[in-house]
């Protein structure tokens, strides 16, 4: 079997355009132009590039953005001092502050002090509250993206085995919560779990967010099953160059699954056009408008 290629980057497009149209919508009916601000701290090559695209993409939807670049040297009072005034301006309906964070600066405290009507990325505990007892909450933008292309294959998630391997707060977890709200039978596999390659024979959709290089092997993947990849790991290659890969071994389990997405062009472009979505459901929110996407 070749496995159909999941398209996440022509998904990511259409998204952009359904949120841009959103846009207008709140400009020319409301008067409300949507602002995201984004804070930098330090020089972090891979965040820079995010941070790059979020900005570009984000005026291309016909939103504000705004953003903050401080010193690698930021002390926590100063970071947090920032983050109290965007919480505080009408014109930031979005706070994202970029993980990782200098070491001396505490990404929790960060995320604690952002307004949790704010938080695009859904890292605040009220928001992972409200995700996990059902209540509409702001929802992290790759979680979001994984459920999107699932979809793509699967118009109905309902009654599916969903294997999680990743717990992390940014994606495991939360892609394991959307996948219970959909009713999928949702495992969340991890570093300690026994027999994994078993543990992931299991799934119909099977969800690698790990951050190890093609550690998912076409052996572990039931024939047939849905993988959503949401690594992105550099790697050197034999003419000293690097190149991409996810967190699956993406040839082998071609071979074996019925739909993959591929790294790069799967998940990756989905997060920003998550972001922007959730840009725009806040803004409405604030608004007392119902969301518009
Ligand atoms: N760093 C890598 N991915 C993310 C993300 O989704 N949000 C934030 N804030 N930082 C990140």
């Amino acid at each position: 079997m070749t496995a159909r290629i999941i398209d996440g980057k022509a998904t990511a497009l259409s998204l952009r355009q359904d949120v841009a149209k959103a846009v207008d919508t709140l400009k020319s009916g409301h008067g409300i132009t949507p602002g995201l601000a984004v804070v930098l701290v330090g020089e972090d090559p891979a965040s820079a590039v995010y941070v790059r695209n979020k900005h570009k993409q984000t005026l291309e939807a016909g939103m504000n953005s705004y953003e903050h670049r401080l010193d690698a040297s930021t002390s926590q009072d100063d970071l947090l001092a920032l983050v109290r005034k965007l919480n505080a301006d009408p014109a930031v309906n979005g706070i994202l502050v970029q993980l990782p964070l200098p070491d001396q600066i505490d990404s929790s405290a960060v995320i604690d002090t952002i307004d949790p009507a704010k938080d695009v990325d859904g890292f605040h505990v009220i928001n992972a509250g409200r995700l996990a007892t059902g209540l509409p909450a702001l929802v992290p933008c790759t979680p979001v993206g994984c459920i999107i292309l699932a979809k793509q294959v699967h118009a109905d998630l309902s009654g599916l085995e969903a294997v999680v391997v990743g717990r992390s707060n940014i994606v495991g977890k939360p892609v394991a919560q959307l996948l219970l709200n959909k009713n999928c039978t949702v495992t969340i596999a991890h570093s300690r779990t026994k027999d994994l390659p078993g543990v992931c024979r299991r799934a119909d959709i099977l969800i690698a967010a790990v951050g190890r290089p093609e550690m998912v092997r076409g052996d572990w993947i039931k024939p047939g099953a849905t993988v959503i990849d949401v690594g992105i790991n550099r790697i050197p290659r034999e003419d000293g160059k690097t190149r991409l890969v996810g967190d699956v071994a993406y040839e082998e389990a071609a071979e074996v699954a019925g739909a993959i997405t591929p790294v790069p062009g799967g998940v990756g472009p989905m997060t920003i056009a998550c972001l922007l979505r959730s840009t725009v459901e806040a803004t409405c929110r604030q608004n007392g408008l119902e969301p518009l996407i």
